[in-house]
């Protein structure tokens, strides 16, 4: 009995150069954070390799791929242009974070996306056995679990989702929304980061289909679902053991040179509009109009993962950050001093790794996020229980790291003023809020939030197989 783990994205994708496939690691919260745990089991993962590959290099993908226990499901360019940005990043992905005007409800993105999920589920049913237990990730995917309950109706499948779940009057703007939930029903596990998500979820089904809760179970007539929180963690050893690797010492020591008097603000996000960015930029802004006492006592360094630019509104974001950066650059920037050190790509491991160790101030403050992975991988590097976090409250971290400066993402004026006290703050009480902070995220890491999520599962399987046999 294998665990079958199935997401849009596979944990690595694929690089084209000069003809040359090579596989690198995925970005984004789910590939980082499930990366390395499903090696650990006896698992196997499906997903999309990250491009369009020509049918006569497909064999070769799959070799080289089942060397990792990965099985590669390829899309076409159509396909990808109407399921993944189209339906998932132009209707979920806006819809789910509250940007609704950011939606289009084009009928093709529909259709694409039912028949991309059809292809996964084909995809599935290859490798999978009776006894398996499926995993199945994220709102790219969220008919799955219903195709796959009817074509093997007594598996045991689990689906959680990394983003957040709206509320009712949010959700029921969708066209499609009583498709979406009777898809996700054919779990028999669903999992949210938080019980805010829950609850949302629990309440829009009962609303806009003929199924009863009682507490956090939904029935119909034929089926029972369980709804629960299960908050994603990191690997919190690793980031907190990379900070002694010589190769991250180095890049400290390379990185604090010169800075000794410098207060180092970082904020790390892949390119969203829901990540809050430009609204952290503005409160930069403020800061310096509203305290130039700081001009010249810090910098931010911002590194913002290329993601989605094929997506207009992702294209935009990324021209008003680079003008934004650039205006407030040129007007404040002296010859020894940048308030803003931008930079538009990805990094390694090892340099992000340095960057959370040597910052003074973490800012990271989404408009809204699922959970956010950053938050918890900045307090695992602090080994010296130094550092301060400001978290949006808007982001499921939030709940789970009360020791940090909490903001409200819109008041620009709050972020302002978080980052002052940040500025400000005594080493005594970085180091109690640090430390408390880090107990959490070490106790409730990526391992604890697999083994329960699937500790879970086979209890509800079970309970479920007892009810049928009674
Ligand atoms: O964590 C949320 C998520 O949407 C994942 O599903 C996804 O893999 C990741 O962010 C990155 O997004 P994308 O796969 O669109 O690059």
């Amino acid at each position: 009995m294998k665990t079958v783990i199935i997401s849009n994205r596979l944990p690595v994708k694929i690089i084209e150069d000069n003809n040359e496939y090579t596989f690198i690691p995925s970005e984004g919260g789910l590939a980082t954070g499930l990366g390395d745990v499903y090696k650990n089991g006896n698992s196997i993962w499906i997903g999309w390799p990250g491009i369009e590959v020509p049918e006569e290099r497909q064999q070769e993908v799959i070799e080289k791929l089942a060397k990792l226990n990965l099985y590669p499901v390829f899309l076409t360019q159509d396909e990808i242009n109407l399921y993944y940005e189209g339906f998932s990043n132009e209707v979920l992905w806006p819809v789910f974070h509250y940007l609704v005007t950011y939606a289009h409800y084009e009928q093709s993105y529909w259709d694409c996306y039912k028949s991309v999920n059809d292809k996964f589920a084909k995809a599935a049913l290859q490798v999978l056995s009776e006894t398996d237990k499926i995993w199945i990730q994220d709102y790219q995917l969220l008919l799955l679990s219903g195709i796959l309950r009817k074509k093997i109706p007594h598996s045991t499948i689990g689906f959680f989702q990394h983003i957040p779940f709206p509320s009712y009057e949010i959700f029921r703007l969708i066209p499609w929304r009583d498709e979406l939930l009777n898809g996700m029903l054919g779990a028999d596990l669903i999992g949210f980061h938080t019980y805010d998500d829950v609850r949302h979820f629990l309440s829009t089904t009962t609303r806009l289909l003929p199924v009863n809760s009682s507490a956090n179970v939904l029935s119909s007539s034929d089926r029972q679902v369980v709804v629960e929180a299960f908050p994603m963690g990191i690997d919190f050893d690793k980031f907190s053991n990379l900070t002694g690797q010589d190769e991250v010492q180095k890049e400290i020591e390379d990185f604090r040179t010169g800075k000794e008097n410098m207060k180092v603000i970082l904020s790390i996000d892949r390119l969203d509009y829901s990540k809050g960015i430009l609204e952290r930029l503005k409160a930069i802004e403020l800061l310096l109009q509203i305290h130039p006492e700081y001009i010249g006592k810090f910098e931010l360094y911002m590194i913002v993962v290329p993601s989605r630019d094929t997506v207009p509104q992702y294209r935009d974001l990324r021209e008003q950050i680079d003008q934004f950066v650039g205006n407030l650059n040129a007007r404040y920037r002296s010859v020894n001093w940048i308030p803003i050190n931008y930079f538009y790509r990805s990094y390694p491991i090892e340099v992000l790794s340095a960057l959370y160790a040597t910052a003074d101030i973490c800012l990271v403050t989404p408009m809204r996020d699922g959970m956010n992975l950053v938050s918890k991988e900045y307090v695992a590097s602090r080994n010296n229980n130094d550092g301060v976090l400001i978290l949006s409250e808007m982001a499921g971290a939030s709940k789970e790291l009360t020791d940090a400066l909490i903001v409200n993402p819109n008041n620009l004026g709050d972020i302002m003023e978080a980052i002052v006290v940040a500025l400000k703050m005594p080493l005594e009480e970085q180091q109690t809020r640090m430390k408390a902070m880090r107990d959490i995220a070490e106790k409730f890491n990526v391992k604890h939030w697999v083994n329960n999520f699937i500790l879970r599962l086979n209890e509800v399987k079970d309970s479920q197989n007892s009810l049928l046999t009674k």
